[in-house]
């Protein structure tokens, strides 16, 4: 295996059943950023990396605004997008964005069925371009979508997706104590034949067990 890409935590590191990139064995999502802004050039290759995602039609429904501590007044105001329980540990993360979806086609006005998928994607992207870069990137379901509606006037065939904290790995005691435990609770997840299926739906596909 090659050498982690980023200095993550033991307990962090993905204990991978099958041989994967440094990448998607040491991203994960912290809540302790360090207060050291991120450098610009970087920030440009993570978007860099979202601006070629693969999408359906080629659409590219993915819509991303950005603040960042250098300008308080923005950072707020994206800082306020966010439920208060996010705004408690994000408000350390140097760089704040928001996903948007495009919800219908450029080209005939018609529904996009995937268009969160792609924005999804475009933001796994960016976040993985992050960790290669020794970045660190969260993303949070928990925004106000009517908070960011009104402060971006975000058109009617748009809609606010998710939230993402952006910055270097920090100590888990900048935290508020109640949070400091799950900073440092190794990563867990199903295996393979919880969600990879073969002939029958629920049924582990042959080609895991061979
Ligand atoms: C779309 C999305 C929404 C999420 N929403 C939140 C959130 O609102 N608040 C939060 O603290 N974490 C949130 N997370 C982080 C997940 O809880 C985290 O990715 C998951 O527990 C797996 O941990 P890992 O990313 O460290 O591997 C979100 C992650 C994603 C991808």
């Amino acid at each position: 295996m090659n050498r982690p890409t980023v200095d993550a935590p033991p307990e962090k590191i993905a204990d991978a059943a099958h041989e994967i990139d440094d990448v998607f064995r040491t991203r994960w999502s912290p809540r302790a950023f360090a207060d050291k802004p991120v450098e610009p050039q970087k920030i440009r290759r993570m978007l860099e990396a979202a601006r070629w995602t693969m999408s359906s039609y080629n659409e590219q429904p993915w819509r991303y605004v950005i603040a960042t501590k250098d300008d308080p007044e923005a950072y707020d105001a994206l800082l306020n997008c966010l439920i208060d329980g996010n705004q408690e540990w994000a408000r350390l993360a140097p760089v704040l964005m928001m996903s948007f979806v495009k919800t219908t086609f450029d080209r005939n006005d018609e529904d996009n069925r995937c268009a969160e998928h792609d924005v999804g994607a475009a933001s796994a992207a960016l976040t993985f371009q992050a960790t290669s870069m020794g970045l660190y990137v969260h993303q949070m379901a928990g925004i106000r979508p009517e908070v960011a509606r009104e402060t971006y006037d975000v058109p009617e065939d748009v809609e606010p997706m998710a939230g993402l904290a952006v910055g270097y790995l920090g100590d888990p005691d900048r935290l508020p104590e109640g949070r400091r435990a799950a900073e440092r609770r190794p990563r867990s997840r199903e295996p393979l034949s919880a969600f990879v299926f073969g002939d029958k739906w629920g049924d582990t596909a042959e080609l895991l067990t061979a």
